[in-house]
């Protein structure tokens, strides 16, 4: 009886802890995302606001999937130089994938006092 116990004990310990990676592998930790985006260099060309610069993309609220990220940063096709899984893991570009989705995006025109008047001119 008291093995059986035990047992369940570790058969529940290990359900949670599965849940809980199968959770983080859809929907990516934000918070570890963001000190991954400062430790592998990722803002030095995305702007620490994932805003976009003249040497990167804005990323902030960015209308990729997480698969969709992964690949680009896997074989990028442009400037941006390749990051392999040795580097960012797919897991912790998931994270990174949570945190820039995270991020407001850039304001409608109609939010922008001076777009707003010429769009009108
Ligand atoms: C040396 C500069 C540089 C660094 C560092 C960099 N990028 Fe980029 N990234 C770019 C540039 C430039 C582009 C625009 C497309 C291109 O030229 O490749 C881009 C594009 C992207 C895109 C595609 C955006 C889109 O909407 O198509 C993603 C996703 C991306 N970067 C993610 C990352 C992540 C995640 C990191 C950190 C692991 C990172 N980048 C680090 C320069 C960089």
């Amino acid at each position: 009886m008291k093995h059986f116990t035990v047992f369940v004990m570790v058969a529940v310990g290990a359900a949670v802890a599965l849940a809980q990676a199968v959770g983080n592998a859809q929907t990516g930790n934000a918070e570890n995302g963001k000190r991954l985006f400062l430790r592998d260099g990722c803002y030095e060309c995305h702007g620490y606001a994932g805003q976009g610069s003249r040497d990167g993309a804005r990323l902030a609220s960015t209308i990729l999937s997480v698969q969709g990220l992964i690949r680009y940063v896997r074989r990028p096709t442009g400037a941006m130089p390749a990051f392999t899984d040795k580097v960012v893991s797919d897991q912790e570009l998931t994270d990174i994938y949570a945190y820039v989705k995270s991020l407001p995006g850039p304001k409608p025109v109609k939010d922008i006092p001076l777009l707003n008047q010429l769009s009108k001119q």
